[in-house]
């Protein structure tokens, strides 16, 4: 418990870990000096469904593909997930620093697969509904604003993405607190909130091999130039205007 509060005043505890203690219902203050906790219950995560059949996306992202994404990759990370918190719950009420430590990067790895998978399912569309349709409203007025053209943003992104070493995301985000898009990408399951907890994501594009591999082979490039064509911009425009009105 000294190292979680010596991580937490020194603001050294990564932003998804310390949401999880608070989704846990661990309270962590001074009170008098004295640092308290508390504990309530064990909240857990659970799958979400898909807005779409796992058909849906097809030709572009295979029927088998989603299904295992969906039900083996990111079922993984919300079973993880969950034990790794259960068990932060058990090593907090035991005051086992050591096993909190420990517990630090499987929090961050499967919460984070659970966080981004949710928004990349929602960021997917199949054409029928709208998908490659390219952003109207007001995120279509700034990113022309902020890369030249929805192609050059298209361009952009893809480049980022090829370049990508190993397994990762790369996001279209916003900066709230300079008021302006940003491309990013973060390796592994880290979310967009950690290259700053001002930038709010917009679109997650997913680059690890499990998203594509069962159709383009080792053929990233082809990937990314096909998820354009199912990419749901009224989502990201909901997100954009609910953040930036
Ligand atoms: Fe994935």
């Amino acid at each position: 418990m000294a190292l979680l509060r010596a991580l937490c005043a020194r603001n050294i505890l990564p932003s998804v870990f310390r949401a999880q203690t608070q989704s846990l219902g661990i309270g962590i203050g001074m009170v008098g000096g004295l640092f308290t906790h508390y504990s309530r219950s064990l909240h857990t995560f659970s799958l979400p469904d898909l807005p779409y059949d796992y058909s849906a996306l097809e030709p572009y992202i295979s029927g088998e593909i989603m299904h295992l994404h969906h039900l083996k990759h990111h079922q993984g990370y919300v079973t993880n997930y969950n034990k790794a918190l259960e068990q932060l719950h058990d090593a907090i009420a035991k005051g086992d620093s050591a096993a909190v430590a420990k517990l630090h990067s499987a929090i961050n790895f499967n919460g984070g697969g659970h966080i981004n998978h949710s928004i990349f399912w929602k960021n997917l569309a199949s054409v029928h509904e709208g998908g490659g349709e390219p952003p109207k409203g007001s995120l279509g007025w700034a990113i022309d604003e902020h890369f030249g053209s929805y192609g050059a943003l298209v361009q952009k992104i893809n480049t980022e993405a090829a370049a990508l070493q190993g397994s990762g995301w790369v996001w279209l985000g916003l900066d709230k607190e300079a008021n302006k898009l940003v491309v990013e990408t973060t390796a592994n399951q880290d979310p967009l909130v950690t290259k700053g907890p001002t930038l709010v994501p917009l679109l997650g594009i997913d680059v690890w091999e499990h998203a594509y591999y069962l159709q383009y082979k080792n053929a990233r490039p082809d990937y990314l130039k096909n998820i354009w064509k199912i990419i749901n911009w009224k989502y990201a425009n909901e997100i954009y205007e609910q953040e930036c009105p």
